[in-house]
Order: C-alpha cells, then structure tokens, then sequence
C-alpha cells in the first residue's frame, strides 16, 4: 500500500470514529506521528477532540511546538491535562526530583502520576480514544490491533497511523508543511520527557533514547499497557 492509500485509509478511519464514537479523543504528544493526526483532524474539519498530557517535564521544544500548533491550528483547540498538584508533591518531597532513575517502580509510579492518572480524567465519558502509535517503534508493539478494547479505561482504543513507516510519516509532515518538534532535527525520533528522553546514535532503534537506562521490555510508561 501506498502513502497515497494509507491516507485515504486513515481519513475513512477517522471519519468513521467521529460518526460512530463520538465523543472521541486524540491523544497528541506533539510528536511527528501525532502531527500527522493533528493536521488531519484539523484540515478536514473533524469533530474529534484533542488533548496532551503535560507531565511538568517536556522538552522546551515540545512546549515551542504546542505554542505553534495553537497559532497554525487556531480551530483546533488542544486541551492540556496536568498531573494533580498533590501527587506530583507528594512523590518529589518524599523520593526527590529525579527519583525515577532510581528503580523500574520509581519510574513507573512517576508516569503513572505525571501522565496515567490525568489520562484516566481526559478519557473519562468518552467513547474512543485515538493514539499515534505505529506497529516498528517497538518490539512492544508488534502485535498491536488497529482497534483494541481498552479494558483500564473502558473504551475503544484506535491506532490509525499503526502501518504507517517512519518514512511515510515524514513524506506527510513535509508535503504538507506541517509544523513539528525542533527535537527530531537533533536525532531524537521519539520524544517524551525531557530527563527521560535522549538522542540516538546513527542505526539505534528509534525508541533507544527513551528511558534509555532500562531494559527494552520495561519501556512503556503504561498509557498503551496491555490490560
Ligand atoms: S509512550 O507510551 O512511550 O510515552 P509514545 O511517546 O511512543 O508513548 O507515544 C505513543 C502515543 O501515545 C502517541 O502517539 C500519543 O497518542 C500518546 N501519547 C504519548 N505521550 C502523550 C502525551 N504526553 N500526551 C498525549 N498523548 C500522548
Ligand atoms: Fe516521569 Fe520520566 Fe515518566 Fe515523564 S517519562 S512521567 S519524567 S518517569
């Protein structure tokens, strides 16, 4: 399949989600993927929400992209979900700042209250959400459906971009003048956050500078968790 019918591929599945599971959601990270999702929603129109799970430690060129998306973009509003004041206190004061280095569970428990919980609040009476994931980011992700069931929040879970190569996703963001993060100029083809995402080298796997420091089975943060 072609860039050109993968397109028209992920339009008829965004279209078919605004018609059949309204209310729907995109979940946007402000990465290339979910550039894509944002300027087609944008572009046609579509009734699908969108929102971003701002952990308190995005990269400074995640949030110059976010000010951007909202100035090209300015139909389409990105709703932005903070962790809550509380737990984000309670887990710095009592391990300290940089804690998730420290162990697998410090880690986890970090995204769990930086980036779990406020997606739990952004999907809550939702019908679908809709993610940028794509199946060769991860071995974690061979296997992934299209459409999933996503049994800890309790509702459908779309993948639209799933086939999509990494190639592909550039062709778009180029053909179509979309902006995009300043970070993947400087070799970081996956960005989350800041102190938990570096650069890979030439040849590296593209999510090798995420949570770099773990074992690649560990390296999900739970939001695409199977249930
Ligand atoms: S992660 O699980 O390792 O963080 P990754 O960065 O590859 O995920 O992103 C995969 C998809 O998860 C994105 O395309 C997006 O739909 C969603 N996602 C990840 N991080 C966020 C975020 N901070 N805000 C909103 N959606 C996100
Ligand atoms: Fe915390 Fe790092 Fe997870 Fe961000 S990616 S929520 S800083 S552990």
């Amino acid at each position: 399949m072609d860039l050109e019918q993968k397109l028209a591929q992920t339009l008829a599945v965004l279209r078919g989600i605004e018609a059949e599971y309204s209310p729907a959601m995109f979940a946007n990270s402000f990465g290339a993927e979910d550039m894509v999702i944002t300027d087609l929603i944008a572009r046609h129109g579509l009734d699908i929400g969108v929102f971003s799970l701002d952990t308190g430690r995005l990269p400074a060129e995640t949030y110059d992209l976010m000010a951007t998306v909202r100035q090209a973009y300015p139909t389409t509003q990105v709703v932005t979900f903070f962790p809550s004041a509380a737990s984000v206190e309670h887990y710095v004061n009592t391990h300290g700042i940089n804690a998730f280095y420290e162990s697998v569970a410090m880690r986890k428990e970090c995204c769990r209250i930086r980036k779990l919980e406020p997606l739990a609040r952004a999907l809550a009476g939702k019908k679908a959400w809709i993610t940028g994931l794509r199946r060769e980011q991860s071995p974690t992700r061979t296997d992934m459906a299209h459409q999933e069931w996503d049994e800890g929040n309790g509702l459908a879970k779309f993948n639209p971009l799933l086939e999509w190569t990494e190639k592909e996703v550039w062709a778009y963001l180029r053909g179509n003048n979309v902006p995009y993060n300043k970070l993947h100029d400087q070799f970081y083809p996956s960005i989350g956050c800041a102190p938990c995402t570096r650069s890979v080298a030439l040849g590296e796997d593209v999510r090798a500078g995420r949570w770099w420091w773990e074992n690649p089975e560990f390296k999900e943060c739970g939001l695409h968790a199977k249930a």
